[in-house]
């Protein structure tokens, strides 16, 4: 693994593939022995978490549905400010077990906004499993039941993160150099 170079900025290695692999498997082991009665609805959060859900899913093998949402904001008017809109979601989720899958929490702000959107869908219980954790960041107070890494408050992309649109499809993850 060699630093690379997205636009104006570098990157250094910081997680191989084979370590992020080993503990998507510790996770996908918690969840199948947590939710095996269940039957999950996994609800994978667009665009950074597509490469984690497919490593995760893969090694899941307790019976579940897997569906794939955005998270879109806009602002509305005045008195309401910005506004999260969840948009693809076709199923219903009402009284269901729903896993948010996430690449990276970090402030929490948008978990905590997706949350409210899933509370008011009146599901039965919400599961979070994310990737990277930002412990350092996290703000809030809904719990994160599943957590792959935790990491300190630096920026890395790849596995899914990117950095203005770019790095998402590297295999492994990689740090901003520190200067
Ligand atoms: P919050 O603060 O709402 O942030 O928990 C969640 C979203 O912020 C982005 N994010 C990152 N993206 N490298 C990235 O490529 C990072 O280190 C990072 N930290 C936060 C990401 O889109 C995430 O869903
Ligand atoms: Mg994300």
């Amino acid at each position: 693994m060699q630093h690379v170079t997205l636009k104006d900025k570098t990157f250094v290695p910081y997680i191989t593939s084979d370590k992020i692999l080993e503990s998507v498997k510790q996770m996908a082991k918690k969840i199948n022995a947590d939710l095996a009665d269940d039957m999950p609805l996994f609800l994978v959060v667009l665009n950074g978490s597509f490469m984690f859900a497919a490593d995760l899913l893969k090694e899941v093998t307790i019976p579940c549905e897997i569906s794939f949402i955005k998270l879109a904001s806009y602002h509305g008017t005045s008195s309401t400010g910005t506004v999260t809109e969840m948009i693809g979601l076709t199923e219903e989720i009402k009284g269901r077990t729903v896993v948010v899958v996430e690449d990276i929490v970090d402030t929490g702000i948008t978990l905590e906004k997706l949350s409210i959107l899933l509370t008011k869908k009146e599901v039965k219980q919400i599961k979070v499993a994310t990737f990277l954790l930002k412990p350092e960041a996290y703000k809030k107070t809904i719990a994160v039941d599943y957590v792959g890494m935790e990491i300190p408050n630096d920026f890395v992309v790849g596995y899914g993160l990117d950095y203005d649109g770019l790095g998402r499809n590297m295999k492994e993850i990689y740090v901003l150099e520190q200067k």
